[in-house]
């Protein structure tokens, strides 16, 4: 699953290209399964209020970050919310992306979310299947 929060559509359009399953994060959305973030950046460089709000109840299932955000507001705010929750959950930081990215970056994020959630559940489907043998 994918998580996503979106104010103008950027994240939104992103989303729309990935082709994965997305859930757009709203004041009470709960989510029980390892998901990817997918958020824009707000303020200067500030993860957007809703999404921290969002990782308080579930940031203990989020495999990865992938980020939104505009050069115009220079080098260090660029993208910063992803490098403020890659910091804050541990995990990995992976994708910062000009508005609405490229296709190359689509496929990173694809490729990550095969290798790191997909798979991953796959692999517990499996030990639950074997231990009700
Ligand atoms: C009020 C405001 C503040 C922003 N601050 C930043 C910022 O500090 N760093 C950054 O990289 N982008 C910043 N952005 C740009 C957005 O993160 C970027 O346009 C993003 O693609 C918006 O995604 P959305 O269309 O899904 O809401 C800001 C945009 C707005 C409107």
């Amino acid at each position: 699953m994918i998580a996503y929060a979106s104010r103008t559509g950027n994240v939104r359009y992103i989303l729309s290209q990935l082709q994965l399953p997305g859930i757009e994060i709203g004041e009470d959305t709960m989510i029980g399964e390892p998901f990817l973030l997918l958020t824009y950046t707000d303020g200067l460089g500030d993860v957007p209020p809703i999404v921290q709000r969002f990782m308080d109840r579930n940031g203990k299932y989020c495999r990865g970050v992938a980020v939104s955000g505009n050069r115009n507001f220079g080098h260090y705010n660029f993208c910063r919310a992803g490098d403020t929750l890659a910091a804050q959950w541990n995990i990995p930081l992976v994708r910062k992306m000009e508005l609405r990215g490229f296709p190359s970056d689509y496929e990173a994020i694809r490729r990550f979310y095969r290798e790191q959630i997909e798979e991953r559940s796959a692999d517990r489907h499996e030990v639950v299947f074997a231990t009700q043998q």
